[in-house]
């Protein structure tokens, strides 16, 4: 099953008289155990598209489906439910509590669901040590560095066992070097958790990096490459020889 299935999906924002076309007539399958990247400048519709498939905005038009499930059919208590159960999500802002330690900000999606205190703790402790944080959990926010706080961010994020990650252009205000390694964990994170990731840069040089890359200019998904496919490569295929690219 596919994670996530657009289909001819659209979203316009009305601002006073004028309608801001943000998405138009998007169609796009993300393939599971995937790390997929959608760039794009600023105000090509990233954060509309990622709204729409992250189950925050509902679309004007088409149809969304993720992990199976067509959320024109939810109610909105349906849909928040659905959303903290299948999805986990990373933001440009870090978006931690800030009066919570790094351990505290992982715990606190577990604590709406029923895991036991000792798996919470030790689910918290393991998260933690794979980000690299493990002498930091008694620090909040305002003692970490950017980098450390999108590390805090991606284990919060992997807490409740997510379907798909999302992430919104999460190395936006790092520097390049920490936006390297934020990158690399993400990847790190998304195998050992065999789970789909989808995040989004305007930086193009990032699709190198994933498994599959859109870009999407004007609210339009205008190129699709699916760069790598280490699940049907056989081992003396060339991996560039896989490569699609449809307009
Ligand atoms: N709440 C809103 N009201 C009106 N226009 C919006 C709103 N959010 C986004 N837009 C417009 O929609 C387009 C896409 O925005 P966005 O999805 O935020 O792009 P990106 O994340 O790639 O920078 C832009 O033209 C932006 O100005
Ligand atoms: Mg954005």
């Amino acid at each position: 099953m596919h994670p996530v299935v657009l289909k001819h999906v659209s979203k316009t924002y009305q601002l006073g008289s004028i309608a801001v076309p943000a998405l138009i007539d998007i169609s796009l399958e993300i393939r599971p155990n995937c790390f997929t990247v959608i760039s794009g400048a600023s105000g090509s519709g990233k954060t509309s598209l990622l709204n729409v498939i992250g189950c925050i905005d509902r679309p004007d038009q088409g149809q969304v489906i993720v992990a199976g499930h067509d959320i024109a059919s939810m109610n909105e208590d349906a849909l928040s439910d659905f959303r903290a159960k299948t999805l986990g999500f990373i933001f440009q802002n870090f978006n931690l509590l800030p009066v919570l330690t790094a351990y505290e900000n992982i715990e606190y999606p577990l604590l709406l669901s029923n895991i036991p205190a000792a798996a919470r703790k030790e689910r918290v402790r393991a998260l933690l040590d794979a980000v690299g944080l493990s002498d930091r959990a008694q620090n909040r926010p305002g003692q970490l560095s950017g980098g450390q706080r999108q590390r805090v961010a991606i284990a919060r994020a992997l807490a409740g066992s997510p379907s798909l990650v999302l992430a919104d252009e999460p190395t936006a205000n790092l520097d390049s070097q920490t936006g390297a390694s934020i990158i690399a964990l993400m990847r790190k994170m998304q195998r050992e958790h065999q789970v789909a990731f989808v995040f989004s840069s305007h930086d193009p040089q990032i699709q190198a990096e994933a498994d599959d890359a859109f870009t999407i200019r004007d609210g339009k998904i205008s190129h699709t490459a699916t760069l790598n496919n280490s699940r049907t490569i056989t081992p003396n295929s060339d991996p560039l020889a896989t490569q699609e690219v449809n307009a």
